[in-house]
């Protein structure tokens, strides 16, 4: 990364990643981050918002990686690892929801969305990747509207003081960085420090397709592609690429 990528602030945004698919477009270089105190519309995955009251930490990060179009799911398990590696020295130890859901215990402490610009097949890589952040750091539960308090978590809930949002996103960033620079050739060393954070593993969990076709399982692990393996009470493996998995009361193994 290059000695001193931009920083560029706002009191509020409606969507940092908006902000810095725009920025990307213009040619913003690598590592330049867009960061916001709270958010009017945050996104999610899956189409959905993602509630961004003041305390969090909101930030997009945008990476021009040499990388080929199948990489990208990768950026977004690098970006969850980074994230867990980095809140491990702060007292937590999240747990990654495939793709990239962070959850202490059964709640929610944040989320990863990762866009890259329209790609074209005429293009040799993709030019940038914006991997979008949202971490509950300062915010409490009861900032957030029902029936989100019961669902999400944060890291002051959890250590019972306040955590400084300048030095995370710094921290995140350079590990982020590390960890997608390393790829190509590190991919393994990446799994395992996923392997190691996987929340699914051995729960109950369901998986909805593009037709609206649930299938329920066990979460069985992260696939060499980084797609997700399913698998049903027969012992069929689903392996899962895209869509929402929901994770049901109960274990089925482990
Ligand atoms: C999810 O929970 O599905 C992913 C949430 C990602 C939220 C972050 S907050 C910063 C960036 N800006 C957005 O609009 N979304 C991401």
């Amino acid at each position: 990364m290059q000695a001193k990528p931009a920083v560029v602030r706002y009191p509020e945004a409606d969507s940092t990643n908006s902000l810095a698919l725009e920025l990307g477009r213009q040619g913003a270089p690598h590592g330049t981050v867009v960061v916001a105190a709270r958010q009017t519309g945050g996104r999610g995955r899956a189409g959905r918002g993602f509630v961004s009251p003041p305390g969090g930490l909101y930030m997009s990060v945008i990476l021009r990686p040499d990388l080929a179009l199948g990489y990208l799911r990768l950026v977004t398990l690098a970006a969850g690892v980074a994230c867990s590696v980095v809140l491990e020295k702060h007292g937590i130890s999240p747990l990654l929801k495939w793709p990239n859901d962070l959850y202490c215990g059964r709640k929610k402490l944040g989320g990863i969305l990762t866009e890259t610009a329209p790609w074209s097949a005429a293009q040799a890589g993709v030019p940038f990747v914006v991997v979008g952040i949202g971490l509950n750091v300062n915010s409490l539960p009861a900032d957030f509207p029902p029936p989100l308090p019961d669902l999400v978590t944060s890291l002051s809930e959890i250590t019972h003081r306040r955590h400084d949002l300048d030095l995370l996103r710094r921290e995140i960033v350079r590990q982020l960085d590390y960890l997608v620079s390393g790829l190509e050739h590190n991919t393994e060393a990446l799994f395992s420090l996923w392997r190691q954070r996987d929340f699914l593993l051995g729960r109950n969990i369901s998986w909805q397709d593009e037709n609206g076709l649930v299938v329920h399982g066990t979460g069985a692990g992260l696939l060499p592609d980084g797609s997700y393996r399913l698998r049903t009470p027969e012992g069929l493996i689903h392996p899962i690429l895209a869509g929402v998995l929901k994770v049901h009361p109960g274990r089925l193994t482990g």
